[in-house]
């Protein structure tokens, strides 16, 4: 099978290329390697592209027809909260846009079978703490989330117009690293983050202590990046089906971690004596977030591996295998 992946040099684009070679599968990739490395993709083919911008419907239904794509695995996209709400038109023209150019591409070339990456984010502040993929009413609360959403009623719209086939991943919380030169640099979420802080010889911050959770800090469903692209694999072949039932699917554990516990894992993990400080919360913040990983796994028979150690451990092996990042172990200190 031949598979394009839309940014596949990106941190989870990387770690599917790399599952699709495993699983000895032919890899094209589009990226403008606007985060992307083409250092993680070796032994893949690169269009180096910008899929938002007009036209590119033809470039990518010439690379569909050139190639005899089988499927399709959409990643290229903005992914940052606070960045869609500053610039909410930027996001809707890169991500949407992005999803029209791959959808019409694939309508022009007959390519019948998509994998989109959703997000949590498309749930906004749910009503339940662990949640379902047909939980009401879904009001995602920044345009990141609702360019998600619309790319999933885009790809519906076009399964009934031209039977393209699809699947939306609808991502948790994504942490870890496989091999460690697939690591993600990007110091956007929490683990990163706490690592970012110790480089700095600052304590790590945890945002609010008083939510109505067991310790009172938030809580979230951690997914090890190789599970999830474990679930993207899981994902095409359910693509095969005849008899499927459903489009769109949690890729979560079911459990929750809360921040204080993500914190004690890591000073166990990095044996570093550190001390947090708590800090205000931020707005925007549920105290819950777990997705309900029922119907991945009854559907496809797909289930997580790893645990909260195993992703705190393999970012922690992937941080330091960075030369920028790598912290002393032996001569840290806390200086604030
Ligand atoms: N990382 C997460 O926690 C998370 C959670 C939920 C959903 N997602 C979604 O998963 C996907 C991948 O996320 P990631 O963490 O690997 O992000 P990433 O930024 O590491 O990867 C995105 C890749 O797409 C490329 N790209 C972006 N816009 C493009 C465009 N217009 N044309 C061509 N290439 C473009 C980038 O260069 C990069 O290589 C995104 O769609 C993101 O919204 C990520």
């Amino acid at each position: 099978m031949t598979v394009l992946v839309t940014g596949g040099c990106g941190y989870i684009g990387a770690h599917v290329v790399h599952a699709l070679h495993e699983a000895g599968e032919e890899v094209i990739v589009i990226d403008d390697l606007s985060y992307g490395k083409p250092t993680r993709i070796e032994g893949s083919r690169l269009y180096g592209a910008d899929i938002s911008a007009p036209g590119s419907d033809k470039i990518i239904a010439q690379i569909l027809e050139e190639h005899q794509v089988d499927a399709v695995i959409h990643f290229a996209a903005r992914k940052q909260v606070g960045e869609s709400v500053a610039k909410p038109l930027w996001y809707y023209q890169q991500n949407v846009n992005g999803m029209l150019n791959v959808l019409q591409g694939m309508a022009d070339a007959g390519v019948k079978k998509l994998v989109f990456s959703s997000s949590a984010a498309t749930y906004g502040v749910p009503p339940v703490d662990v949640v379902p993929e047909d939980v009401v009413p879904m009001v995602p609360i920044n345009p990141y989330g609702q360019t998600k959403l619309f790319g999933e009623w885009m790809a519906r719209a076009c399964e009934q117009a031209f039977g393209i086939r699809f699947c939306a991943l609808r991502y948790f919380n994504v942490a870890g690293c496989g091999p460690v030169e697939l690591e993600d640099p990007a110091i956007l979420n929490l683990i990163p983050m706490l690592f970012d802080r110790l480089k700095q010889g600052k304590a790590p911050a945890i945002f609010g202590d008083d939510y109505p959770t067991p310790d009172g800090t938030c809580v979230r469903d951690y997914i090890h990046v190789s599970d999830l692209a474990d679930a993207h694999i899981a994902a095409i072949k359910y693509l095969g089906n005849d008899e499927r039932e459903y489009d769109a699917f949690n890729v979560g554990t079911g459990e929750g971690t809360s921040v204080r516990q993500i914190v004690d894992e890591v000073k166990k993990v990095t044996g570093l004596p550190f001390t947090e400080e708590i800090r205000e919360r931020r707005a925007g913040d549920p105290p819950h977030l777990i997705g309900s990983p029922k119907r991945i796994n009854e559907a496809m028979g797909w289930h997580a591996k790893y645990g909260v150690e195993d992703i705190v451990r393999s970012g922690w092996e992937a941080w330091q295998a960075n030369p920028e990042h790598h912290i002393d172990v032996e001569n840290w200190k806390q200086t604030d």
